[in-house]
């Protein structure tokens, strides 16, 4: 693969963010030298990260042939954590998720796992480990975050050292497959140990009058990115445009940078991860809970995908309830001013929302959960859980 090489970057305490890196090739030749303009990521790079990646797959009731494309483009040395919130009275959603994995590890013999987020098994296994945040009543609430962080405590488990998401409702496998590469390409350019890296699409194309159109910005992002820079501001005392990716859903994690993060319910997670770390390591202070991660520091990278990003569109309403997610995300942080807060008030009444943005509910750092135990507890009661070798 070739890529723009990191060059700017805004530096806030401990963090460093990287703007945009586009992707120029898919695959490049082994004989290519880098320049101070572009880096390439030579094949078997990808080849030594595949064994030491988990791609987690939240999904909740998506069409069952975008499912199954996503996991195909998913190469066969990534262990694949599908976490469901799917129906399972009446038309057994779940139960055809999990026939879909199944019959791809039969031929490939990949390594996949699949459960369903509702388990009664999760309750007991988040107990033993004292970890009770995601839990609601007799099972772990609803949500993708909370999706998430059950696919995070198997990847612990099982001792990878990378993981990944990716959304179930994507219509265009290679681009998955692209996806991934991407986050290698991020982990590979890094020189710490706590690494994110997070996708901008090309485009994010839409049917406008029958036809297709290659949108550059959602509005969920164009919104969420704008009032990210302005929380940057206020933190530094610098405008800045460098957040372009707020709201991405497809990012991946180090795993010692995973543990140490706070993450939101639901839809807040991928913005509420940006004002965490602006709010743990956005300066330097004395007391922090993280040392190393302090010293090391935290790399950002934003990288600009080749392929576009066609997923399933999902209505008004839902985007209404991402951006209140979102801005709630910042509204509420610690490091927003008054105006700021005036700004996001204004920019909710724009949307017929009267009140201020929902307090993101906070799930903290996994770092002190024993994810051997979460397993093992986990293993012995559940009803869904099925882990393909
Ligand atoms: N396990 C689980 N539990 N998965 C869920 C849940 C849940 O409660 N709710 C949604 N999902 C899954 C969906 O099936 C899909 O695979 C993924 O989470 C994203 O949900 P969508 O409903 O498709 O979200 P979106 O496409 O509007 O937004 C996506 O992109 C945004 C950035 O543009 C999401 O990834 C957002 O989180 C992201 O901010």
């Amino acid at each position: 693969m070739l890529l723009e090489a990191p060059r700017v970057a805004e530096r806030i305490g401990a963090l460093t963010i990287y703007d945009t890196q586009r992707v120029l090739k898919l695959e490049s030749s082994r004989k290519f030298q880098d320049t101070p303009m572009i880096k390439s990521v030579p094949h078997d790079i990808f080849e030594e990260y595949y064994p030491r990646l988990a791609i987690i797959v939240p999904i909740k009731n998506e069409s069952l042939k975008l499912f199954e494309g996503v996991l195909s483009a998913i190469p066969q040395d990534i262990t694949v954590i599908v976490v469901s919130n799917s129906f399972m009275n009446g038309f057994n959603r779940y139960r055809m998720e999990r026939d879909i994995l199944k019959a791809i590890h039969n031929f490939s013999q990949q390594p996949m796992i699949i459960i369903h987020q509702r388990d009664p098994g999760l309750k007991e296994a988040f107990k033993s480990v004292r970890y009770e945040h995601i839990l609601e009543g007799d099972s772990v609430r609803s949500g993708k975050g909370e999706g998430m962080i059950i696919g995070l405590l198997i990847a612990k488990a099982l001792g990878l050292e990378y993981v990944g998401f990716i959304d179930s409702d994507n219509y265009i496998p290679s681009a998955v497959n692209e996806y991934i590469k991407d986050y290698i390409a991020g982990f590979y350019m890094s020189d710490s140990s706590y690494t994110m890296v997070r996708l901008l699409w090309k485009y994010k194309p839409k049917i406008v009058e029958s036809s297709l159109y290659f949108r550059r910005w959602g509005r969920v992002s164009e919104i969420t990115n704008r009032y990210m820079n302005l929380l940057i501001g206020n933190l530094t005392g610098f405008e800045t445009d460098v957040i372009k990716t707020g709201n991405a859903g497809e990012h991946a994690m180090s795993m010692k940078l995973a543990e140490i993060m706070a993450y939101a319910s639901g839809f807040a997670i991928e913005p509420y991860e940006l004002v965490y770390l602006f709010e743990e390591f956005g300066k330097f202070m004395e007391e922090t809970r993280f040392k190393e991660a302090m010293s090391e520091g935290i790399r950002v990278y934003q990288i600009e995908t080749l392929n576009p990003h066609l997923h399933e569109e999902k209505g008004k309403a839902h985007i209404v309830e991402m951006i209140a997610a979102s801005l709630g995300t910042i509204y509420h942080s610690r490091v927003a001013d008054q105006s700021l807060r005036v700004r996001i008030v204004k920019e909710m009444d724009e949307f017929g929302v009267k009140s201020e943005p929902p307090r993101p509910k906070i799930i903290p750092p996994i770092v002190g959960v024993n994810a051997s135990k979460f397993l093992d507890v986990l293993q012995e009661n559940t009803k869904t859980l099925e882990m393909f070798e």
